[in-house]
């Protein structure tokens, strides 16, 4: 199984995009360790965060007009939709199953990062967020590109 690190080749420069995935990477960890008995709840919380930082993306792409918003969206929505069938998976006991998917997530995730979330970060590294719409605790909202 591959199991998910973060690493500096992550990074996209664009603190509150940063400081989602470090949480991300930590979830998903903590989803490949846990216990089969742990791994339902360990899950449920992979799939509560995913919900909540593809949502912020997604919201960041419409409201800024992103070009390739699409697309992205749209793998955002396929993915949460396995995600949640994960869910249903390790609540009828599937471990193995789930334990493959965390493994493919985590590919899956480190390619996405450098690719379209790299594009956004880039895009929204040009954009001025309101202070309302900054996550609390992430900082450094944007930088000159
Ligand atoms: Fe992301
Ligand atoms: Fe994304």
């Amino acid at each position: 199984m591959n199991t998910v690190e973060w690493s500096d080749a992550l990074l996209l420069e664009f603190e509150p995009m940063d400081a989602v995935h470090r949480e991300f990477v930590d979830l998903l960890a903590q989803a490949q360790n846990a216990s089969d008995a742990n791994l339902p709840q360990a899950w449920a919380a992979v799939v509560t965060h995913t919900e909540q930082h593809f949502g912020r993306e997604d919201e960041w792409m419409r409201k800024t007009r992103f070009a390739s918003a699409d697309n992205h969206i749209l793998q955002h929505r396929v993915v949460l939709h396995v995600l949640r069938e994960g869910l249903a998976m390790a609540q009828t006991g599937q471990m193995g199953a789930v334990r493959e998917m965390a493994g493919e997530l985590g590919v899956w995730f480190a390619k996405h990062t450098q690719s379209h979330d790299a594009a956004l970060a880039l895009h929204m590294r040009g954009q001025v967020i309101p202070t309302s719409q900054r996550k609390a605790g992430a900082r450094a909202a944007h930088r000159p590109p």
